[in-house]
């Protein structure tokens, strides 16, 4: 096949390619990336580019694209612009895609940046008396065809002096193909975004440059709603039953998250201005919250949520003040207890992407369960109650300095304490750990009672010395009252074994009922994943001696860390994984397990505290 040669402007790069080759692939030849957001289908119009000399006959879709004056002047499609002969071609600024790639930690993903947010540093001839063309239309050719001015004065306000202040030279910010603001000079540099995790109990920020896809700094704080309504289903009975109950808890979410993108900012040493867009993940009821939408179908069956496509809204409009044009990403919810944090774990885990059973746990107070199966993808949520978090557990407390978070128990108790500190009380992690080594040394039975003092015979002496009290009032002594804190023993009484059973129960009961219904043994399954913070601490030969998840080798159970986390950086920093979470939401089956047969057998079953095979 004869060869012709291609020279882009205004680099000056020059290749050889096929006679009949695309545009878009003889620029990849060259080195060059070209923007091509539909996969060069030649649907978006989006990789306009100017042929100076050798332009092709246009095709119909091109026609579809551009103006006939437009054609003249040499603008094609360079997906669909075959080259016939040799040819220049200018590439408009933006066109070719600053190659970066970022390693995503906890997934060990690696992805391509191509944010939405893109600023293009332009140098514009001065007005003449041959070019007297107006500001806007100006600065529009020179960014070329598809991108059109966002429909608000702001930006028409500010041109015309951006435009004087440094001789013509400005950066053009851009939403997509819109144009949403310019300022003077070369400002390309500063572009920063944020995602954030706004959690029932925790908020964290990531501020990333948007233009590397680097991590500069993280914030976190505790969401101060939690003033409000500790748990979720308490903050939906205050926005939907008090008086001023949903503008106190949506002005609240606002104000965290604000002052964490503030002081992530900071951190980074950028302002509040530079961020130029956030992207938000978090349960259903945290996602409406933030938007302050009333989320009345999610009081009671079937768990209606408001919304379940992503939301963009100006972040001025929510009252977060970074740049004046920024907007915030909230990304779609799954269901009622399946929200877009869920969507972030499937989107960092890659769930659904590829062959094979895998299955990812998000253990809390509300626990979400997704199935991948051969792509296809199955959620849904159970409720396990605040156990995990050390909530109603008679001393337990969040994983804090002085919380017991690991126990061995052995011919004796050994344990550890969040900072070195003497023991004040004890984690979710603690208690499955303590669980554990009581049901492994006999001193629980499986179905979660405390065995008394006369059926401890085989039962090491120094662990039978820590059974204290009878009954109801029976407890096992980690922590001697001259070791703790507070001079107060620290015990797991015979009720904290039934709360960590019910919210075991809980869990394992989704995790079958899932399998089950499609026909699967845990057995079957090639991967466990463990997100959530929880997920990441617990002790997973722990977690499977009392069937908080099932008996697989460890191999195949894998923590995530804070994948929901991941995915809402995932989103901020490329368009396509953006699109991919959205379609992976939009086809994710959301199974309500109250609605399903034989949940509450399940649920009972799980309670036992045995290995699940
Ligand atoms: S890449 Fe979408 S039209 Fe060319």
């Amino acid at each position: 096949m004869a060869a012709v040669r291609v020279t882009f402007h205004p680099d000056r790069v020059s290749t050889e390619a096929a006679s009949g080759a695309s545009v878009l692939e003889a620029a990849s030849r060259a080195g060059l990336n070209l923007h091509a957001p539909c996969g060069g289908q030649g649907r978006c119009g989006k990789c306009a580019v100017r042929f100076l000399s050798g332009a092709p006959a246009p095709s119909e879709r091109e026609r579809h694209f551009f103006s006939e004056e437009e054609l003249e002047e040499g603008w094609r499609l360079a997906c669909q612009a075959r080259l016939e002969e040799n040819a220049e071609v200018l590439l408009p600024p933006g066109a070719v895609m600053v190659e970066h790639r970022i390693m995503v930690e906890g997934v060990g993903r690696e992805i391509l940046v191509e944010p939405c947010v893109r600023k293009v540093p332009l140098k514009l001839p001065a007005p003449t008396g041959d070019d007297a063309r107006a500001d806007l239309m100006r600065v529009l050719q020179a960014l070329g065809p598809g991108v059109r001015p966002a429909p608000h004065p702001r930006l028409l306000q500010a041109l015309p002096s951006a435009l004087r202040d440094q001789d013509f030279e400005i950066t053009a910010t851009l939403f997509g193909d819109e144009l949403t603001a310019v300022e003077p000079g070369d400002q390309s540099a500063r572009v920063y975004g944020a995602a954030v995790d706004v959690g029932t109990t925790t908020v964290v920020a990531y501020l990333c440059d948007l233009a590397t896809g680097d991590l500069l700094a993280t914030e976190s704080a505790l969401n101060p709603q939690a003033r409000l309504g500790a748990d979720v289903i308490s903050r939906l009975r205050i926005a939907t039953g008090e008086e001023e109950g949903l503008a106190r808890l949506h002005q609240a979410a606002i104000q965290v998250v604000g002052d964490l993108v503030t002081a992530a900012a900071k951190q980074a040493g950028a302002t509040p201005k530079d961020v130029y867009e956030v992207a938000v993940v978090g349960n259903t009821c945290m996602t409406h919250l933030l938007l302050g939408i009333p989320p009345l179908g999610m009081r009671a069956v079937p768990f209606t949520p408001g919304f379940r496509f992503a939301q963009r809204v100006r972040a001025e409009e929510l009252g977060i003040h970074i740049h004046p044009e920024a907007q915030v990403y909230v990304a779609p919810n799954i269901g009622g207890f399946v929200g877009a944090d869920t969507v972030g774990v499937i989107l960092a885990s890659e769930l659904g992407e590829g062959d094979g059973l895998r299955m990812a746990v998000d253990i809390g107070t509300n626990g979400e369960i997704v199935l991948a199966k051969d792509g296809k993808l199955y959620a849904c949520s159970t409720a396990a109650g605040p156990a995990f978090e050390g909530a109603r557990i008679g001393q337990g407390m969040r994983a804090a300095e002085g919380a017991i978070d690991s126990v061995e128990i052995g011919e004796d108790v050994s344990y550890h304490v969040l900072g070195g500190v003497p023991p004040s009380g004890i984690c979710g992690s603690g208690l499955v750990d303590a669980v554990a080594g009581m049901v492994r040394c006999n001193l629980v039975d499986p179905g979660g009672r405390l065995r008394p003092a006369e059926e401890l015979g085989s039962v090491p002496a120094g662990l039978r010395q820590r059974v204290v009290g009878e009954g109801a009032e029976a407890r096992f002594v980690l922590a001697s009252a001259e070791e703790a804190a507070g001079g107060e023993p620290i015990c797991v009484t015979a009720r904290d074994v039934r709360e960590l059973q019910l919210a075991k129960g809980a869990i394992l009961a989704g995790i079958t009922m899932l399998l089950t219904r499609l026909g699967h043994e845990p057995a079957d399954l090639e991967e466990l994943l463990l997100a959530g913070a929880f997920g990441n601490y617990i002790r997973r030969e722990s977690a499977i001696e009392i069937g908080l998840i099932p008996a697989l080798p460890e191999d195949r159970v894998r923590p995530i860390g804070n994948a929901a986390g991941v995915g809402a950086r995932l989103m901020l920093s490329s368009q396509s994984l953006r699109r991919r979470a959205e379609e992976a939401a939009r086809r994710v089956e959301h199974i309500e397990l109250s609605q399903e047969e034989g949940f509450y057998d399940r649920f009972a079953e799980g309670m036992a505290l045995r290995r699940y095979e």
